[in-house]
């Protein structure tokens, strides 16, 4: 039986956890593919009742989980913690310990939510671009780095981006490969013309595509990060796969999820380095906790629904009942129903567990 950890963290973490749950048990119930399920605390949760965002325990159990699904963390409550001990350092020292280097973050636009962006219809309708994040490198873990204090009492604050061959390289293959499956075109980002890390990436991302891709048909094109985020809102069908580092691919793939009408919308695979066959991985909503709505069953649950549906896919080669999850979401959708996130004139609005019971509802119809 396949081993899942199941990390639902903070805020509306759990509450959009526990309707996936529910998916994961009908999974379960009708011969479909069965875990062995563990929860464990992550985020802020951790640091009240550890003093530590990720116990060394639930590192261990991430470890030799066959994969991992994560609700969100973080919080205001936390914001007095100092820097280290703060929730997001748990979901930071997961990533780098498990090796989790490429973030795949899909931003996919319903037919029935192309009007709930807050872009023209004909700008985001059939959006389907893939995001690919470099996610255990670059500024968010380069030394040195910190805050120091100068001789005359000021400060110096200091972060270090960085990336090396290897770095790049493990990077861009997953996203070569990926557009293999899709379109064949793939969009590097940098800072090349201020940035050496830069020129760096650009020119290891292009030598991989030379020896390895260009054969196959693969285009590749580059651009500069702030370009990129403009084109995004500009004209976002441009794109089939962007690779990109650490902290860019957290900028716009924020911006990538505003044009799927919501963060509440999009998922995430965030893969390692295969090991005996099998990557380790961990899944999890591109969204943050959300403590402004936590505790009030009215968020969406459909971006960690679809990051199951990606484990499905990517862990579990279970391409079959990724797509039932994904059909479900649509029907749901087209019928009408919308968290408040989503919601639209003349549509639905239904709570995070009224959401959960229509997709239930909606896989029972399917496989019938
Ligand atoms: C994300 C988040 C995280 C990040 C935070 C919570 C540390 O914004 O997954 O995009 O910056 O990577
Ligand atoms: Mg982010």
């Amino acid at each position: 039986m396949k081993r899942l950890l199941v990390l639902s963290g903070d805020g509306i973490g759990p509450e959009v956890m526990a309707q996936v749950m529910r998916v994961i048990d009908w999974m379960a119930r009708k011969g479909r593919i069965q875990f062995n399920v563990k929860e464990s605390l992550i985020g802020g949760c951790s640091c009240d009742a550890h003093g530590t965002a990720l116990t060394d325990e639930t590192l261990a159990e991430a470890m030799a989980a066959d994969a991992v699904l994560l609700g969100a963390v973080g919080g205001p409550k936390w914001d007095g913690l100092s820097f280290k001990k703060k929730p997001e350092q748990g979901l930071l020292r997961l990533r780098k310990a498990m090796d989790l280097f490429a973030n795949l973050r899909p931003a996919i636009v319903f037919d029935a939510l192309a009007d709930a962006a807050t872009l023209k219809l004909d700008v985001v309708k059939g959006l389907d671009l893939m995001i690919v994040r470099e996610l255990t490198g670059g500024v968010y873990f380069g030394e040195p780095r910190g805050i120091e204090i100068l001789d005359d009492k000021t400060r110096r604050g200091v972060n270090t981006h960085v990336y090396t061959t290897y770095e790049v390289e493990r990077v861009a293959r997953i996203a070569f490969d990926l557009s293999l499956k899709r379109n064949r075109k793939v969009c590097s980002v940098d800072k090349a013309n201020v940035m050496e890390a830069g020129v760096l990436w650009r020119e290891e991302v292009t030598r991989v595509w030379d020896e390895e891709y260009k054969a196959q048909g693969v285009i590749l094109e580059h651009m500069y990060a702030d370009n990129c985020a403009m084109q995004l809102v500009r004209a976002p069908k441009q794109f089939d796969v962007i690779v990109t580092d650490n902290l860019f691919g957290d900028l716009l793939s924020d911006c990538a999820a505003t044009l799927t009408g919501s963060l509440g919308m999009l998922p995430s695979a965030s893969l390692g380095i295969p090991l005996g066959g099998q990557r380790r991985a961990l899944y999890e909503p591109a969204h943050g906790s959300a403590p402004d709505i936590a505790g009030k069953d009215i968020a969406n649950p459909l971006a960690t629904l679809l990051s199951f549906s990606m484990m499905l896919r990517y862990s579990f080669d279970k391409p079959d009942d990724a797509n039932l999850i994904e059909r479900a979401v649509q029907q749901v959708l087209s019928g009408g129903l919308r968290t408040a996130d989503i919601m639209q004139p003349n549509k639905a609005k239904v709570s995070t567990t009224v959401m959960g019971d229509v997709i239930l509802r909606e896989l029972d119809k399917l496989v019938i």
